[in-house]
């Protein structure tokens, strides 16, 4: 029976990609380590948490003692790294974590897989899931391409660039069978409402004003998360070691009319009068370094393994509206307490 570890499995794209593997293969046994910080939510696992081939062991990959230990007991056959911080305004805020985490929890874990397999690497893969942001910003034309030039411009993104370096100077250096791949802006259920998406969702449903940096012509571009998850399945299986694959939407929105957009899908659902939501849309002071434009070319992915997205983004924003919208208790757990604090301090002097 393989073992595969899955860091940050309790976050929004690492519990869509847990519950993917363990229902795709029971054979294979899927161990989600987390620490469970603020976006680590073990709510986002009920449905599949009493399956046999699941298991969850809560730990800190910055802590170099547990990851070696936890490696050392489980001798896991591959790895696919997600535990991260992951929010810019909060890496702009106190940049420090990101660094812990995202490039020293990262060293500890390539460490110690390096150590497992230091006799027999055949088989066994370290997957480093990583993000678009580490190529910059584009301005009106073109797309990040695997071979573009990395040019992070805030602490999150250097800190993900960082880790994606050392990943492949692993590969290079030792020999480590290693895969990164660079997705997009990820929506779906279960994301963590400091991002745009279900920030808004969830100040729409009080009423309460819709703050959109700058003048809300930045540029995302975004994928539905399941996708994000069988494009993990597959690399995971199917990638060449040493190699990077970009995974992206071709769906690309500026701000302001993703926004308006979202306004007129809750009105709709929401029984209010069209027009509503929109009222609450405010401009506000612009983020620090604020990237202009992401856009993912995604087409080696799509020619050397055959991915391409399913979800049309129409059938895609819907369905995330509505699981908003039927799982308000979801909602309001995450959002009570620290998330209060924390959105007081971040948008206070906006
Ligand atoms: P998230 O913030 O929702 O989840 C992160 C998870 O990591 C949480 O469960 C958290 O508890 C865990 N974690 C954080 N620090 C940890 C630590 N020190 N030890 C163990 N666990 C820890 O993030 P997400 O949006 O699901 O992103 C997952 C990965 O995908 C990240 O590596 C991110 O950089 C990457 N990514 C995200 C997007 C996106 O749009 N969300 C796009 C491209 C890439
Ligand atoms: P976000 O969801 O934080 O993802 P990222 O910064 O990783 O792309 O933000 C998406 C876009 O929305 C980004 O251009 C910043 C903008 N934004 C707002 O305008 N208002 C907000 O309250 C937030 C959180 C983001």
């Amino acid at each position: 029976m393989k073992k595969i570890l899955v860091t940050g499995g309790a976050g929004f794209i690492g519990s869509h990609l847990v519950r993917l593997l363990v229902k795709k293969y029971p054979d294979y046994r899927i161990i989600n380590m987390d620490k469970l910080t603020y976006a680590g939510n073990l709510a986002n696992l009920t449905d599949i948490e009493n399956l046999p081939n699941y298991e969850f062991v809560k730990g800190d990959i910055v802590d170099e003692d547990f990851v070696m230990m936890t490696f050392d007991a489980y001798r896991f056959d591959g790895v696919i790294h997600l535990a991260a911080e992951s929010h810019v305004d909060r890496s702009i805020a106190s940049p420090r974590e990101f660094i812990m985490t995202n490039i020293v929890g990262t060293v500890n874990l390539l460490n110690a897989a390096r150590h497992i397999w230091k006799d027999n690497a055949e088989g066994k893969r370290f997957y480093h899931i990583s993000t678009d942001e580490v190529y910059g910003s584009l301005h009106d034309e073109g797309k990040f391409l695997e071979t573009t030039p990395y040019d992070p411009r805030s602490p999150y993104s250097a800190s993900k660039a960082s880790s994606d370096h050392l990943v492949r100077a692993y590969h290079h250096t030792f020999g480590l069978p290693a895969v990164i791949s660079n997705c997009s802006n990820n929506y779906g259920p279960f994301q963590f409402p400091e991002k745009l998406i279900p920030l808004c969702i969830n100040n729409i449903r009080h009423g309460k004003p819709l703050p959109v940096y700058g003048e809300g012509t930045n540029i995302r571009d975004w994928l539905y998360v399941e996708d994000h998850a069988r494009a993990i399945d597959l690399i995971f299986h199917q990638g060449i070691d040493g190699e990077t694959y970009n995974i992206g939407g071709n769906n690309e929105w500026r701000n302001i009319d993703l926004v308006k957009k979202l306004c007129e899908i809750m009105d709709r659902k929401m029984g209010r009068h069209p027009g509503t939501s929109e009222q609450l849309i405010t401009f506000v002071k612009d983020r620090a370094g604020h990237d202009f434009r992401y856009a993912i070319d995604a087409s080696k992915l799509q020619n050397n393994l055959g991915w391409s997205p399913v979800v049309k983004f129409d059938e895609g924003f819907e369905k995330t509206v509505e699981w908003y919208l039927e799982n308000p208790e979801w909602l309001n757990n995450v959002t009570s307490g620290n998330y209060l604090k924390y959105y007081e301090t971040m948008y206070r002097n906006r």
